[in-house]
């Protein structure tokens, strides 16, 4: 069966018949009941080489994405997200010194792959933001920032890129009006579109606000009923918190159920290498989502990592 266009131009649907060649080469099994934004599968293709490339360290599977979170601010609230409730604003901030240590250590282990500052408030209300993309960039890693576009303006958008960053993904939650607006904001500044993704997320929630939407391990909403798909999150993920502490995944980055250690105390490789991690490495691979956080997330978690997994297998 075709694949048909959903009454939204934005989104494609996936009806309940044999999605096409093309999709089955992203489309997660069991992924078949949600509607996805054609801006969604146009960034998951984009990331899907980097990601799913694997760098073997010591015989181990390195890392191919790095999430940090800077700060614990965000200028918004919106509804699908943990800011709507109670979750608290708070003017704190990752230390310019720890982003280059990591920076630092990711260069030591010749990390090829993206380091992502997305987390869990809006990026671009960092202090001493530019320092710590600088310390990356410095370093030929590849970053990218994901943020809200509110406080995008020409001057901060030409400064990012002069120093090296490699793709901002927006977030456009107020309306189809943004994409014209955020289109002729990177014309004027003369970078080119594939430096850039828009993404349109101004959707109901009965299309689930546009986004892969998830419960953010409980912070969001409660799970009523344990999901039982593999997750490859820690087989290819790091996700580091402005302090420096190293969680499970972003989606445990509200409720922080667990810690690896801190990267300002302990190797990131070893953190990595952690025998609780690969307990849950063990367990998720298989579709065992019965330790706390996973018991109580909904989150897809075969978007990628799928080699990263295979190889976590041999070792
Ligand atoms: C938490 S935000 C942080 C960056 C920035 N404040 C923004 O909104 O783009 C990171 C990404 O998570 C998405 N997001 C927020 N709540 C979500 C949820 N419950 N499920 C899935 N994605 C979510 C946002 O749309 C955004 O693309
Ligand atoms: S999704 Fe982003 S912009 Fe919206 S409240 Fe959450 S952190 Fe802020
Ligand atoms: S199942 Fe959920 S909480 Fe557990 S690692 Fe995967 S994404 Fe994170």
């Amino acid at each position: 069966m075709a694949e048909q266009e959903h009454k939204n131009s934005g989104f494609f649907y996936k009806p309940s018949g044999v999605a096409n060649e093309e999709t089955r080469k992203w489309l997660p099994r069991d992924f078949d009941s949600k509607l996805i934004t054609h801006s969604v599968k146009r960034n998951i293709d984009r990331k899907r080489t980097s990601i799913d490339h694997v760098h073997m360290v010591n015989n181990v599977p390195l890392f191919s994405w790095v999430e940090l979170n800077l700060n614990e601010l965000c200028n918004r609230k919106c509804a699908f997200c943990p800011r709507s409730g109670d979750y608290p604003n708070q003017n704190i901030h990752m230390d310019p010194g720890l982003a280059a240590a990591i920076a630092l250590q990711l260069d030591e282990l010749d990390f090829s792959g993206t380091v992502n500052i997305s987390g869990t408030g809006e990026p671009l209300l960092t202090r001493n933001l530019l320092e710590i993309v600088k310390c990356f960039c410095d370093r030929q890693i590849s970053i990218e920032i994901v943020t809200n576009g509110d406080k995008l303006k020409p001057a901060l958008i030409k400064d990012l890129y002069s120093i090296g960053l490699s793709q901002l993904v927006v977030s456009m939650y107020d309306g189809p009006e943004q994409i014209d607006y955020f289109n002729n904001l990177f014309k004027e500044c003369k970078i080119d579109k594939s430096k850039y993704t828009l993404r349109d997320r101004w959707y109901s929630e009965d299309e689930d606000f546009g986004l892969i939407y998830t419960n953010r391990t409980g912070a969001q909403k409660e799970l009523k009923k344990a999901a039982t798909r593999p997750c490859y999150y820690p087989h290819y993920a790091l996700y580091i918190d402005w302090n420096g502490d190293v969680l499970l995944c972003c989606q445990d980055m509200y409720n922080r159920t667990v810690k690896f250690g801190n990267v300002a105390e302990k190797p990131i490789f070893d953190i990595w290498r952690d025998k609780r991690l690969s307990d849950f490495r063990n367990k998720l691979k298989n579709g065992q989502r019965c330790l706390s956080p996973c018991t109580n997330c909904d989150a897809n978690g075969m978007l990628f990592g799928k080699n990263h997994a295979a190889k976590w297998q041999t070792i």
